[in-house]
C-alpha cells in the first residue's frame, strides 16, 4: 500500500479526454494565459479535488473561509474571469469551447455565472487593494465576471523545453513510488536557486528520502527571471551539487498569484497532489514587495491542522551565508552580526545579472551565475 499522501479531497481528478466530441460544440470563450495554465491543471488533477472553475459559493467560502464550500481546505479561487459584454453572450447549461490562441484546449459546461466582489477578494487573498500589488493588478484586469462550470482538458498546452521535466501528478507519486521513497519533500521556487534556498533544501533532505525540486514555470511578473533561463540554471545546480538518487526535478506549470500566506496554502496542496508528504516554507514564502510579514506564511498553516492538511509544512528561518560561521546559517544559528552576513535582495541580484556582473559564490554557486547571465544576455539581444 502506497505510503504517499492521498490527493487533496481522496481522489485525483483526472479531467483529460483527447478525443472529446467538439463537433457539436460551436460556441466558444477565449480564454487567457493564467485560464489555460488553470484549466490544465484541474484536467491533471493538480488541483484536485477541483473539477472547474468555482461556482458562486465555493467562491464566497473560499475568500472568506478558506474553504470549499464542503469544508474541504482551499486558500486560492480559481476562477474564469470574463468581460461583461463576454459574460451577457453565455448561456447557463450552454458548453463551450476554451480557445487560447486559435486552440481548442478544452470545454467548460456553464453552471453559473456570477459577478465576484473584487475588491473583498483583493483584501482577503492578498491582503491588499493596491494595484501595486502583481496580483491585484491582474485581478482587477481580468474580468469582472466569473464562468463557473466543469471543465475537461481536451488538449494539453505544449511544454517546449520543459518537456522532459513536466511530470504530472500521476506521474510523480508513480516515480516516488519507484524511487521507494515513503517520505518527499516539495520545494517551491520562482527564482533560480540560490545558496539560501539549496541549505534549506538539503537541511529538509537530511530528514526525508527525497527532494522534489518543483519550480513554477506558469506565469510570473515580468521582471523575474525567466523562467527557460531558470530550468537551465536548475539542471547545472542539479547536475554539480545534488545526489541524483535522491533528488527529483520537474516543473510546476501554474501562474504565481504573489498571495504570500495563502499561496502558501495552495502551494502545499499542489504539491500533497504530486505527492509529497512534506513542503518547504521559508521566509516570505510567495511573497512580493513589503505585504506579507516575513513568517506570515508559516504563521498561517496553524489554522489547519496536519491531519486536515494531508502534508507537513517545514518551515525554515531567514538563512543566509555567514563569514564568521563560514557556513550557511539562520538567526537560530548563528550568534554573529548583521555586517557578517551575506544578504542580497532579489532585486539586487538582478539587477547585478543584468549588469553582467556575478553575485558572490556565498551567495549563488558560480555554475548557476554562469548560466543566468548568459540567459539575461541572451534575452537582452533578442
Ligand atoms: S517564492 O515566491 O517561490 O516563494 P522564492 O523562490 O524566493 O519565492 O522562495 C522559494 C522558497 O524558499 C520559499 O519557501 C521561500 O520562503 C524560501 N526562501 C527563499 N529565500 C530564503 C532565505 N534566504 N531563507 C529561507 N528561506 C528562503
Amino acid at each position: 500500500m502506497s505510503l504517499l499522501p492521498k490527493p487533496h479531497g481522496g481522489k485525483l481528478i483526472q479531467n483529460f479526454d483527447p478525443s472529446y466530441n467538439l463537433a457539436s460544440i460551436e460556441k466558444e470563450i477565449i480564454i487567457d494565459a493564467i485560464a489555460l495554465s488553470d484549466l490544465e491543471l484541474i484536467g491533471v488533477g493538480l488541483f484536485s479535488p477541483l473539477t472547474g472553475f468555482l461556482g458562486k459559493e465555493d467562491y464566497e467560502s473560499v475568500v472568506s473561509e478558506m474553504r470549499l464550500k464542503d469544508n474541504t481546505i482551499w486558500s486560492i479561487p480559481v476562477t474564469l474571469p470574463v468581460s461583461t459584454e463576454v459574460a451577457g453572450t453565455l448561456e447557463v447549461g450552454e458548453q463551450y469551447k476554451l480557445n487560447f490562441e486559435n486552440e481548442v484546449y478544452g470545454v467548460i459546461k456553464v453552471s453559473e455565472l456570477f459577478e465576484p466582489d473584487l475588491k473583498k477578494e483583493a483584501r482577503e487573498v492578498y491582503k491588499t487593494e493596491e494595484h501595486a500589488h502583481p496580483g491585484v493588478k491582474r485581478l482587477f484586469e481580468r474580468g469582472s465576471v466569473y464562468v463557473a462550470g466543469e471543465v475537461t482538458l481536451v488538449k494539453k498546452p505544449e511544454k517546449g523545453v520543459f518537456g522532459d521535466v513536466w511530470l504530472e501528478p500521476k506521474e510523480t507519486r508513480a516515480l516516488f513510488e519507484e524511487k521507494g521513497w515513503k517520505t518527499v519533500v516539495g520545494f517551491q521556487t520562482r527564482n533560480p536557486i540560490h545558496r539560501a534556498h539549496e541549505y534549506i533544501q538539503k537541511a529538509a533532505l537530511e530528514t526525508v528520502d527525497g527532494l522534489f525540486v518543483n519550480p513554477l514555470v506558469g506565469e510570473t511578473k515580468s521582471d523575474d527571471i525567466p523562467a527557460d533561463v531558470r530550468l537551465k540554471s536548475y539542471r547545472v545546480l542539479l547536475d554539480n551539487y545534488y545526489p541524483t538518487e535522491r533528488v527529483q526535478l520537474g516543473v510546476y506549470p501554474a501562474a504565481m498569484r504573489y498571495a504570500g500566506p495563502r499561496e502558501a496554502i495552495f502551494h502545499a496542496i499542489a504539491r500533497k497532489n504530486f505527492g509529497c508528504t512534506h513542503f518547504i516554507v521559508g521566509r516570505d514564502h510567495a511573497g512580493v514587495g513589503n505585504y506579507y510579514g516575513t513568517y506570515d506564511a508559516q504563521h498561517i498553516f496553524s489554522n489547519f491542522t496536519e491531519e486536515e492538511l494531508g502534508i507537513k509544512p517545514l518551515f525554515f528561518e531567514h538563512s543566509f551565508y555567514c563569514t564568521k560561521c563560514e557556513g550557511m546559517a539562520s538567526d537560530k544559528t548563528c550568534p554573529h552580526g548583521k555586517e557578517d552576513r551575506v544578504i542580497l535582495s532579489g532585486t539586487k541580484v538582478r539587477e547585478l545579472l543584468r549588469a553582467g556582473q556575478l553575485p558572490p559564490s556565498t551567495f549563488s554557486r558560480k555554475e548557476v551565475v554562469e548560466v543566468l547571465i548568459e540567459g539575461m544576455r541572451e534575452k537582452t539581444t533578442v
